[in-house]
């Protein structure tokens, strides 16, 4: 029997990195999968890689700047798979970044559209439908930067990621009583795209490396396993937390 055994999941920005390993490793662990983001054939080959593998999930594709775009993954659970039990909400963008005086409000508005409004317009149609199901848990993939460390030139990004905080707590509880636990994850530098491109010479991978007190990186798969446990009934008492899952970079000073 796998860890999530019977359960439903959504996962969105699961074409790449965190979320195509999180996706991998739910439905290694018995969960029926609705994986989503806007890249249809990569979306396409996670699909068949669970199915190889002896797994179910389906994916639609979309952009969860869009409300629809959330409606519909939920909506496409209950008519696959009969219910709704989880919900990664993981999509997420660096936005546009460099010195705040130059920041475009196109770019700032968009930064906040996809990571925190997009997160919240899942979690709103998510939780409609775990209230009918009697319970869930819904977790957003927040970061340490802007919680526990600060960089320059980042504002947007760190003013979204850290609104999903406040979410966070605000619907845990709100929808505590239901038996929905609502959690935020907090990464630390994940070798996914997203790193590389913001770290793409060896000079900044080298200094990203020596913040965290365990002088590497995280691979997507470890972030994964921090999430299933936030997933699954082994943290059935945790809710409203922001989860430092970070290396320990936000706790090193040399
Ligand atoms: N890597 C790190 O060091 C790190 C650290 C802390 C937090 N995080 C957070 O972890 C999450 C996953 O990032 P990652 O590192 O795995 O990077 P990634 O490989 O670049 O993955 C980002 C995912 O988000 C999806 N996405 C982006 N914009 C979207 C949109 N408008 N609509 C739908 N899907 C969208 C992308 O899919 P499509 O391009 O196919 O749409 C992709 O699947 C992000 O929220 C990120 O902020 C990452």
């Amino acid at each position: 029997m796998g860890r999530l055994s019977g359960k439903v999941a959504i996962i969105t920005g699961a074409s790449a990195g965190i979320g195509r390993a999180t996706a991998l490793l739910f439905a290694a662990e018995g969960a029926r999968v609705v994986v989503g983001a806007r890249r249809q054939s990569e979306l396409d080959s996670l699909v068949a890689q669970i199915r190889d593998a002896g797994g179910d999930a389906v994916a639609l594709a979309g952009d969860v700047r869009r409300e629809e775009y959330a409606s519909a993954l939920a909506k496409l659970a209950v008519e696959r798979y009969g219910r709704l039990d989880i919900a990664f909400n993981n999509a997420g963008t660096l936005g546009e970044g460099g010195p705040s005086t130059g920041v475009s409000a196109d770019g700032w508005n968009d930064t906040l559209a996809i990571n925190l409004t997009g997160a919240f317009l899942g979690a709103k149609h998510q939780v409609a439908q775990m209230l009918k199901d009697g319970g869930g848990s819904v977790i957003f993939t927040s970061t340490f930067v802007g919680y526990t460390v600060a960089f320059p030139g980042v504002a947007a990004y760190a003013a979204s990621k850290s609104g999903l905080i406040g979410l966070t707590q605000a619907l845990a509880a709100e929808y505590g009583p239901q038996g929905i636990r609502v959690n935020a994850i907090l990464p630390g530098a994940v070798d996914t795209d997203m790193y590389r491109t913001m770290n793409d010479t060896a000079e900044s991978q080298a200094f990203i490396t020596n913040l965290h007190a365990l002088k590497r990186v995280a691979t997507p798969e470890e972030l994964a396993r921090s999430v299933l446990y936030l997933a699954s009934d082994d943290s059935a008492f945790v809710t409203g937390t922001a989860s430092l899952v970070d290396g320990g970079v936000s706790i090193t000073r040399t």
